[in-house]
């Protein structure tokens, strides 16, 4: 087994023996708090029962059929996602997952405008294909580098570290999309084809967009004839408390780009949601791309179950809950208790916990990118977490409590008690 993103010889991974809902344990029999949702797919939890049922009838009927075909649980997994999204977004294509999305999502608008270059955020990621890497503002990109040429990487909002000396939510903004505004027009608007950004940034930090900002962004697209393409792959399917996450602020982008929380990964799935006039330029001209595996009936099933058992189970609604009455208020109780925390932010059942040196400075606990010994107060965290039976999600400086979401409040409290416990190592860093 060659693992990703690692250096083989360091490696020491858990072995997982199995999982039930928000919970896994490895063949030692320790037990874990899964506050990751694996690497935050699991939306619904390990072993859903329904979820395996039907995967086992789809597999007793079918496993799987060409893309060519048209076929019952892809048709269905398709109707249902293209009636949940906002808009007249009602055409799916199905990849393996969020990087061919991505992939994919970029190739149909540059058809759909004749335009080459993707304008994406600093601070985001995309996937690890080509181009999905190429457009990824994180420093996964830097060893593919160089990197398919066309794409412009701009700065997002994030009042805390604000790149634009903004003093507060309003002026971060107004500022973000004037820089946005400016890239456009420096960088030629009839030059461009998308703008690509992720509705809440997930890994690189949580950033929930400030009031306005996503509808300042479809007003610029709209303006340049350029198609505004989401990346929903993490913060969609109920991680922000809704079906998609753009519903949150009543946006309707050109392409959203999904994965992870559609089946949550019991079987591999993502695609591309596309608007009624993007679906349309391939009418009659075709589309020039396919994957062997796009539209799997054993994942299309997943899918169709899965979003069967989120509104039977009223899983988005219980999200929203967890966010406003749980991990919001107690995450803001962490933060006046413990000096090492800067910031807590979120939404729904997606929050980051920012550690810093100095809340004045706001210097970060480790440096941007540490790795080795720089890194070391955080593995301190990550160790306190897993002594106690957490699975922590950590990025950088940061904390992420990303259960599954439809992990019950009690579980949630617990997990959120454990992480209190372990903070106090981060104290002891602070100046
Ligand atoms: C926002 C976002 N887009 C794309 C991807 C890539 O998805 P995958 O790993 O399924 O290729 C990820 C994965 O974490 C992601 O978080």
């Amino acid at each position: 087994m060659f693992h990703s993103w690692s250096a083989q010889g360091a490696l020491d991974p858990v072995v997982v023996a199995g999982g039930q809902g928000s919970w896994f344990w490895d063949e030692d029999g320790n037990r874990y708090l899964d506050f990751s949702s694996q690497l935050v797919n699991l939306n619904i939890g390990h072993q859903h029962p329904k979820l395996v049922a039907a995967i086992q009838a789809q597999a007793a009927e079918l496993c799987t059929v060409a893309p060519i075909h048209a076929n019952a649980a892809r048709s269905e997994a398709a109707r249902l996602i293209a009636e949940l999204a906002p808009g007249d977004l009602d055409a799916v294509f199905f990849t393996n997952g969020g990087a061919e999305a991505t992939e994919n999502a970029l190739r149909m608008a540059r058809l759909a405008t004749g335009r080459h270059k993707v304008l994406a955020t600093y601070r985001s990621y995309h996937g690890a294909t080509a181009g999905a890497i190429a457009l990824t503002g994180d420093p996964r990109r830097w060893p593919s580098e160089p990197a398919m040429p066309g794409v412009v990487h701009f700065w997002g909002p994030y009042p805390y570290r604000t790149a634009f000396h903004a003093a507060d939510e309003a002026e971060e903004c107004a500022r973000a999309l004037g820089h946005l505004a400016d890239t456009i027009m420096v960088e030629g608007p009839a030059t461009v084809a998308a703008v690509l950004l992720e509705t809440v940034v997930g890994t690189n930090g949580i950033l929930v967009p400030p009031e306005g900002y996503l509808a300042g962004v479809r007003a610029l697209c709209d303006e340049h004839g350029i198609v505004f393409v989401a990346d929903e792959v993490m913060s969609g399917f109920g991680r922000c408390g809704e079906w998609f996450a753009v519903d949150r602020w009543g946006v309707t982008p050109d392409l959203i780009c999904f994965a992870k929380g559609v089946n949550s990964g019991y079987v591999p799935l993502g695609g591309v949601i596309l608007s009624r006039r993007i679906a349309d330029v391939f009418r009659d001209r075709p589309y020039p791309g396919g994957l062997t595996y796009s539209g799997h009936p054993l994942a299309c099933a997943a899918a169709v179950a899965s979003i069967g058992i989120f509104k039977e189970e009223g899983i988005i609604e219980h999200a929203r809950r967890l966010g406003r009455d749980v991990i919001g208020p107690e995450l803001a109780k962490l933060a006046t208790r413990h000096p090492s925390v800067g910031e807590v932010r979120g939404l729904g059942v997606f929050w980051a916990v920012e550690l810093v040196r100095d809340r004045a400075t706001r210097e970060m606990l480790v440096p941007y990118n540490a790795a080795g010994a720089d890194a070391a107060p955080m593995a301190a965290v990550v160790a306190a977490c897993k002594q106690r039976g957490l699975w922590p999600f950590t990025h950088f400086n940061r904390i992420h409590v990303v259960p599954p979401v439809n992990t019950p409040e009690a579980d949630v409290r617990a997990g959120l008690a454990i992480l209190d416990e372990a903070l106090e190592v981060a104290d002891r860093y602070c100046r």
